[in-house]
């Protein structure tokens, strides 16, 4: 499944105030300050666009993509009200697909805090780097099955949160289970783990990893209706079961 990591490195350096949309906020009489009407021009036609990919994407790896369509705005703003990042420093997405969700994500994070989006399909991983260039934003092309090589690669410590819409029904029961337990083995201590599933059985493999979730949800507006839970890190059963 890894299909050989590559890496883009954010530029710390550069954390100008963003808009909503993710560039740097222009602001009117500032010295040099120019509008970017083409960037936006370009990235608009990105999201316009990102379903179709989105759909291409699931044509051609069904499995690995699981869905037809991105998630929805009900969804998104339910996984990030479950997720509660507005202490987190470090901030680990699974499966970015075209970006919606990596960009919720981000205007729910602090302006200081770091987003590793790891995404296994290079299309996909190259669009979210087109489509958002906050400095926060770290994507990396490569599995979920190597979240620690992923943050060593780019220098990141615990995360805080890991969030997740990675088709954990069709993976095979021990790549499922392994890609837990590395979740729980990076999170900090007072981290949080939040999987979206059209499916339970994240939370049936989850239950032996994490034990029970701290909160579970349904979303209704999302096609399909959508679930997502939270565990919390240090709710493991015994370590007999570990
Ligand atoms: C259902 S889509 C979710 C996309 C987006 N987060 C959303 O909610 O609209 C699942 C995404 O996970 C990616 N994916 C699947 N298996 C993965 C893995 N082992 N590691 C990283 N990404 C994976 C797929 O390529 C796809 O982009």
């Amino acid at each position: 499944m890894n299909r050989g990591a590559f890496v883009t490195h954010a530029t710390p350096q550069a954390r100008a105030p963003l808009d909503p949309s993710g560039h740097e906020r222009y602001t009117p009489g500032m010295p040099n300050a120019q509008p970017h009407p083409q960037p936006r021009a370009r990235k608009s036609k990105l999201a316009t666009d990102a379903p179709v990919l989105f759909f291409k994407s699931f044509l051609e790896r069904p499995k690995e993509v699981g869905s037809i369509i991105p998630s929805s705005r009900f969804l998104e703003r339910r996984v990030m009200r479950c997720a509660r990042l507005d202490q987190a420093n470090i901030v680990v997405e699974l499966g970015p697909g075209t970006g919606g969700t990596t960009q919720a994500l981000l205007r729910a994070m602090r302006p200081d805090a770091v987003l590793l989006a790891i995404e296994i399909n290079p299309r996909l991983a190259e669009r979210v780097r087109a489509r958002i260039t906050d400095p926060r934003l770290v994507v990396h092309c490569g599995s979920a099955e190597d979240i620690p090589g992923a943050l060593a690669a780019h220098g990141l410590a615990a995360p805080d949160a890991v969030i997740s819409g990675i088709p954990f029904s069709t993976m095979p029961r021990p790549v499922a289970l392994g890609i837990l337990r590395s979740i729980r083995d990076c999170l900090a201590p007072t981290g949080c783990f939040v999987a979206y599933q059209v499916r339970d059985r994240v939370a049936v493999l989850a239950r032996e990893v994490f034990g029970k979730p701290s909160h579970a949800e349904l979303e209704v507006r999302n096609v399909p209706p959508m679930r997502v839970w939270r565990y919390d890190a240090g709710s493991s059963p015994s370590p007999r079961l570990r």
